[in-house]
């Protein structure tokens, strides 16, 4: 029988979904990319040694792995982002008919999406750029699926996609149709910017936990399960936990890695998606910073004993600290998802993608990175709230834990410890909800040194106006 559906990409993300299609009873062909010409055997093996799943086929030749899918065809890249992904397209175009579907499911940049979207529809193949998520894990057992693109692709392919997809807690898939162009993988790369910050978080706390209350990694770890059991359930926080209580012999695994973040390029693609839209994206660009100042580990280490820098630790009560963190941490992560979202609603707005916030929230609730309680309560929160932050009951929350956010960051700071997410949202929030902010001084200031002009408070039909400063008050510069 033929198969159903074509994976190219036999990477650990392409064979997990693969498995997983299988386990559904949908039959899979799968290819791995490789130099022309070249013998390899990557898929057949795959399929030889998975011999429990008898819907998968593995082929070494591209015109068989082709020749095996039922029409219209339906191909699921997953390859490594940019270049490949078009030569794949160039090689697999001369074989597609019209009406043959391509699914993008790797991390690719959403503006490359939207090109390779228009092109290909102009070429009669309906492409679907799918935001994937959840890991090896997730892609073998379930992951969150943001498909985007061919809309009417889509409907073809959602009773695969429902199979596979984790289930969020009523019981539905993890997948929706996310909008049009590249808007799956534009929702991808804001889901990987919040993965950013919700980890860059953690890891402050756990710091603060470790270096400023002293505590050790198990100790830390027993507070963050009483955190995760009382209203902050997330994956992030779980696998934290585990991490925690990870020990080789006598040492905590923790303490022998290399304290150098990595980064494949979503967090940085956020960052210039939300200057180009002029979006504020303070907690999650200080994520993507922190992963760079994490990479100068040599630097790190000449300078650390130059100004003799160290953690101080805190005098205060531990209970009431321990309260305030909570709290902090809490908040933290309220301002890091609305800032993603806040970046979302504004480039919907821009582009005309009418993007639906509470079914993102939805088919994040499980299957993903950012998977949590929180996640839950936004699935419901924007069905009636425009946004978090002028929702009622995220409003009180926010009140509430704004101080200890305050207090935790500034007693963070005057010990030395590097809080760059923390205080970053804590700014962004401060700067969100300020009214009489300080802008009016560099409107004056780029007047006066650039006639930039500005705007006067009391002219109703805001024109812009120059004064001349110098001439005004007779003043001279001392520089
Ligand atoms: C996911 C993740 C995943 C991402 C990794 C690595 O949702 O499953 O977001 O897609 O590629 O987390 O990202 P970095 O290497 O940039 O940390």
């Amino acid at each position: 029988a033929p198969s159903h559906i074509g994976i190219i990409g036999m990477g650990v993300m392409g064979k997990s979904l693969a498995l997983n299609f299988v386990e559904k009873g949908i039959p899979v062909a799968v290819y791995n990319r490789h130099v022309p010409g070249k013998e390899e055997h990557v898929a057949s093996d795959f399929a030889s040694s998975n011999k429990g799943f008898p819907l998968l086929k593995g082929f070494d030749k591209l015109d068989d792995f082709l020749a095996d899918i039922k029409s219209p065809k339906k191909i699921l890249l997953m390859i490594p982002a940019g270049k490949s992904i078009d030569q794949q397209i160039d090689q697999l175009l001369p074989f597609l008919k019209e009406g043959d579907i391509l699914i993008d499911g790797g991390n690719s940049f959403y503006e490359d999406s939207n090109k390779r979207v228009q092109e290909l529809t102009e070429k009669g193949i309906a492409f679907l750029p799918m935001g994937v998520s959840g890991g090896e894990e997730g892609a073998r057992k379930g992951p969150s699926l943001m498909p985007g693109g061919h809309q009417k692709a889509y409907k073809m392919l959602h009773p695969y996609f429902q199979k596979i997809a984790a289930k969020d807690a009523q019981g539905k898939a993890c997948v929706t149709y996310v909008g049009p162009d590249g808007a799956g993988h534009f929702v991808k790369m804001v889901h990987n910017s919040i993965e950013y910050a919700e980890m860059q978080v953690i890891a402050e706390t756990v710091h603060l936990l470790r270096f400023g209350l002293k505590l050790s990694p198990q100790d830390a770890a027993k507070v963050l399960k009483g955190w995760l059991s009382s209203g902050l359930r997330s994956f992030l926080l779980e696998i934290t936990i585990d991490i925690l209580e990870t020990k080789e012999n006598d040492e905590f695994l923790l303490d022998l890695i290399l304290d150098q973040a990595k980064q494949k390029g979503t967090g940085t693609w956020s960052i210039s998606t939300a200057l180009k839209f002029q979006i504020p994206y303070s907690a999650l660009f200080e994520a993507v910073t922190a992963r760079q100042l994490s990479a100068n580990k040599s630097d790190r280490t000449r300078f650390a004993k130059l100004y003799n820098h160290r953690f101080g630790a805190f005098a205060e009560d531990k209970v009431l600290l321990l309260d305030h963190l909570k709290n902090a941490y809490a908040l933290s992560r309220i301002i890091n998802h609305e800032t993603g979202f806040h970046l979302m609603q504004e480039v919907s707005k821009a582009l005309d993608w009418e993007l639906n916030f509470s079914e993102i929230a939805r088919v994040w609730t499980n299957g993903c990175i950012i998977r949590s309680s929180l996640m839950e309560e936004l699935a419901t929160l924007f069905k009636n709230s425009p946004s978090i932050i002028e929702d009622r009951a995220m409003m009180g929350k926010i009140k509430e834990w704004k101080p200890d956010l305050a207090y935790m960051v500034g007693l963070g700071l005057q010990h030395d410890f590097p809080l760059p997410s923390m205080s970053a949202g804590l700014n962004y929030l401060l700067g969100r909800i300020t009214e009489n902010s300080s802008a009016n001084l560099i409107q004056a200031q780029r007047d006066y040194f650039g006639a930039h002009t500005y705007i006067r408070k009391d002219d109703p039909q805001e024109l812009p106006v120059h004064t001349d400063w110098l001439s005004l008050k007779n003043k001279s510069r001392t520089i």
